[in-house]
C-alpha cells in the first residue's frame, strides 16, 4: 500500500455517532413536542434534562441552554449589564465570534496578545488595556487550553470587572481543580459541528449566581419571568430558545463524551512528548496548572528554518496532500477587515479601540503576529486514532526535514 493509500485509512471521521442519535431524532417527532416550552409548562423534556446534565458534567449550578455559542457570549454579556460604548477586553487570537458577540451588545472590543507558550490571553497584559470605560473580559480558553484564571480574576475583582469564559473549545477542560467556566460571573459553550460534545448548532451558558441565571434564561426566552406567565415580558429580551433537537442529540453526544475525552488527553500527552522531539516542532503547551484539556484542535509551531523555509501554506498542503488533515488557526482578530474598520455599528464611539487603521498593525501585536505566521493545527479526531497514526504524522513531518 502506498504511502498516501496508507495515509488516507488515518483519521476518524467527526461527528461520530451511532443509531441512539437517529433515535432521540425520531422520538423528538414521534413525541409531538417540538419545542421545550417554559419551565412551569414543559413541552419536550430534552433541554430541560440537557441543561441539568450539561450543568452537572462541567460542574455549575446552572446551566441555561441556547441556539448557538455566539449568543450564549451574548446572552451572558447582557444579563452582566454590558451595554453601549462599555469596553470589553476579548484575547486577540480566537474566532471572530468572541468579539462579535461583544460589538452585539453594543460594547467595544479591545483585543489582548497572547503568552507565546500557551497562546491563550496574556494575562499579564490584560491591566495595560483598563480603562474607565472597561466593564468586563472575555478570556478564551483556545484548543480547550485554559486562561490562567485565578489570576485574571484578582484582576477583574480589582477592578470589578465582569468575566465571561468564552469555553467554546473547552468542554471538559479543568484548571487547578475547578472546570473552566466556573471561575468568571458565567461560561458560555458552543456545540457547532466541528465541536467536541455537538449538534450541529448549539450553545450555553453556565453560572453558579442565581440571579444572574434567572436573568440570562428571561433574555434568551423573550423577556419571561422564569415559572411566570407566558405573555408578561417583564425584561428585555429575544428568543435564543435551543431546539429540542438539538438537546437530543447533545443527550446523546454527551454520554459518548467521557471515553472520547480520556482518549484525547492520553493520546495528546503522547502525541506531544513525541513532536516536540523533533527540532523546530514546539506544540500548545498546557497551561500550567491544567489538570484535562478540552482539546478542540491541537495547534502546534514550527521554525520555517528548520524545514528549508518552508511557508505554512506549503507545510500545511504537504500535510495535506498526504491526507493528513489540518486546520488554518484563526487569523488574529485585529487583522479581519471588520476590526480595520472604525464603524461597525452605528452610534458607537469607537474611538478609544485599539484596532482599527494603523492601530491594526501587526506591531501593536507581535506574539500573535508571530505564532499565527508559523502554527498550524490538527483537528481533535486526530486524538482519537491509534497511536500508530500518530506515529505515521510525526513520521511524515520528520520526513519534510
Ligand atoms: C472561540 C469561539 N467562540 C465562540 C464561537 C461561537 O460558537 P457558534 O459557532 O456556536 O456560534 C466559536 C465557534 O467556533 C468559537 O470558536
Amino acid at each position: 500500500m502506498s504511502f498516501k493509500q496508507e495515509a488516507k485509512r488515518q483519521f476518524p471521521k467527526w461527528p461520530i455517532y451511532d443509531s441512539s442519535e437517529v433515535e432521540a431524532l425520531a422520538n423528538v417527532i414521534k413525541s409531538g413536542n417540538w419545542w421545550c416550552g417554559a419551565p412551569g409548562v414543559h413541552q419536550g423534556e430534552n433541554v430541560w434534562k440537557f441543561q441539568e446534565d450539561f450543568a452537572k458534567f462541567q460542574g455549575a449550578k446552572h446551566c441555561i441552554a441556547v441556539f448557538n455559542g455566539t449568543v450564549a457570549i451574548e446572552v451572558a454579556l447582557l444579563a452582566l449589564g454590558i451595554g453601549l460604548g462599555d469596553e470589553v477586553i476579548v484575547s486577540d487570537y480566537t474566532f471572530v465570534a468572541s468579539a462579535s458577540a461583544v460589538v452585539a451588545t453594543n460594547a467595544v472590543p479591545i483585543f489582548c496578545d497572547i503568552d507565546p507558550d500557551t497562546f491563550v490571553m496574556d494575562v499579564n497584559k490584560v491591566e495595560g488595556l483598563i480603562t474607565t470605560r472597561t466593564k468586563a473580559i472575555v478570556p478564551v480558553h483556545l484548543a480547550g487550553n485554559p486562561v490562567e484564571m485565578d489570576k485574571l480574576m484578582e484582576i477583574a475583582d480589582k477592578h470589578n470587572l465582569k468575566v465571561v469564559e468564552d469555553s467554546a473549545h473547552a468542554h471538559g477542560s479543568k484548571y487547578k481543580g475547578k472546570h473552566v467556566g466556573n471561575w468568571g460571573h458565567a461560561g458560555s459553550f458552543s456545540f457547532q459541528a466541528s465541536k467536541v460534545l455537538t449538534a450541529g448548532e448549539g450553545g450555553a451558558v453556565i453560572t453558579n449566581e442565581d440571579e444572574l441565571a434567572d436573568l440570562i434564561y428571561s433574555i434568551s426566552d423573550c423577556g419571561r419571568k422564569k415559572n411566570g406567565y407566558g405573555y408578561a415580558h417583564f425584561i428585555y429580551g429575544t428568543n435564543y430558545r435551543m431546539s429540542e433537537y438539538q438537546a437530543a442529540i447533545l443527550l446523546e453526544q454527551i454520554k459518548k463524551f467521557p471515553a472520547q475525552h480520556k482518549l484525547r488527553n492520553q493520546n495528546a500527552q503522547y502525541f506531544m512528548k513525541k513532536l516536540n522531539n523533533i527540532d523546530g516542532i514546539r506544540v500548545m503547551n498546557p497551561t500550567p496548572g491544567t489538570e484535562k484539556l478540552g482539546y478542540y484542535v491541537y495547534p502546534f509551531i514550527f521554525e520555517p528554518e528548520k524545514f528549508g523555509n518552508i511557508s505554512k501554506l506549503e507545510f500545511k498542503e504537504k500535510l495535506n496532500r498526504n491526507e493528513i488533515p489540518t486546520d488554518d488557526c484563526y487569523p488574529p482578530l485585529h487583522r479581519l477587515d471588520c476590526f480595520k474598520n472604525m464603524d461597525l455599528r452605528k452610534g458607537i464611539d469607537y474611538s478609544n479601540a485599539n484596532w482599527g487603521g494603523t492601530k491594526s498593525d501587526d506591531k501593536n501585536f507581535p506574539i500573535v503576529s508571530d505564532i499565527y505566521s508559523r502554527s498550524i493545527e490538527f483537528p481533535h479526531e486526530m486524538l482519537l486514532a491509534s497511536k500508530e497514526k500518530l506515529d505515521f504524522v510525526v513520521d511524515f513531518i520528520k520526513s519534510l526535514k
